[in-house]
């Protein structure tokens, strides 16, 4: 397997959808476990099935679909990326975040990214929804980063700002959006680890100690690639189940996937109020 993926395979990756498609998306979105029926709403959507474009690795996981959906939503031409792919299915974090460049490729100014996450914050409950205001990279921090490698100049620079994976304007727009829709959000950071194993009670105690509020397997590689691309970036959790820091519970996916179904509208109704007065 590869590890380092060059400019000529995310350009072929992008060629093939963009061949595809006669539209410049403005906005790319991942959506994750149990959360992609979002996908379902995109009006005029072209669907491309992932296995058709060259260099793009093969989700493996129930609830992730393997399709990329595009055509527009509340207004805005969107790139959805129904299926995302984790570290932990044995892709390099290249791999995993040949996605976020192929959306950069193609002109995407914004991502949205939404996870299912379990919760590290005592108060956060299975349903509720979590607005991402920065995150802890733990996979990163050892070197597993997906910049990590040849730094290909013409996406990014060598060592990128991080002072801001989750824009502050679009934070504070889904935050107005959730106060005039009345629905309730929570805020935190998000740590990503990489599973697939979940947390162990004590692992669960130290993410609260370093000051993590939800955990999942996904999304912080994404954000870091986007970053590095000059991508502005809105990131949701949906908190499938209570991290279980006594040991009293366990937590297994079907239970990630159904809560992640019940989040589906009010997650929605926050992408689409956010979609609708995204600014060109
Ligand atoms: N831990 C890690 N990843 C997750 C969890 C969890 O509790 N819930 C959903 N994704």
């Amino acid at each position: 397997m590869e590890e380092f993926i060059t400019l000529a395979q995310i350009d072929e990756a992008t060629d093939a959808v963009r061949r595809r498609i006669s539209v410049v998306p403005k906005v790319g979105m991942i959506l994750g476990s149990g959360l992609g029926d979002l996908a379902e709403a995109v009006e005029d959507a072209t669907i491309i099935s992932t296995a058709d474009i060259p260099h793009w690795p093969q989700s493996t996981v129930e609830g992730h679909k393997g399709r990329l959906v595009i055509g527009r939503l509340a207004g805005q031409c969107v790139l959805v990326m129904q299926g995302r792919i984790h570290f932990y299915e044995g892709y390099s974090m290249q791999q995993v975040t040949l996605p976020v460049r192929v959306m950069q490729r193609l002109g995407a100014k914004y991502l949205i990214v939404t996870n299912a996450a379990g919760a590290i914050h005592p108060d956060y409950l299975p349903g509720d929804l979590m607005l991402i205001t920065d995150h802890i990279n733990l996979v990163g921090i050892p070197g597993f980063n997906p910049l990590r490698g040849p730094n290909l100049d013409e996406l990014g620079p060598r060592f990128p700002d991080m002072s801001e994976p989750y824009d502050r304007q679009l934070l504070n727009l889904a935050r107005e959006i959730a106060r005039e829709k009345q629905i309730p959000v929570r805020e935190g950071v998000y740590a990503g680890l990489s599973g697939p194993s979940y947390e162990s009670p004590a692992d669960l105690r130290f993410l609260r100690v370093i000051g993590a509020d939800a955990v999942g397997m996904s999304t912080v590689p994404e954000v870091i690639v986007a970053k590095h691309g000059g991508m502005r970036v809105l990131g949701i959790s949906g908190i499938t189940n209570k991290a279980n820091l006594d040991g009293s519970a366990v937590t297994t996916h079907e239970e990630v996937l159904e809560a992640g179904r019940i989040m589906v509208p009010k997650l929605k109704a926050i992408v689409l109020g956010a979609l609708e007065r995204l600014s060109d």
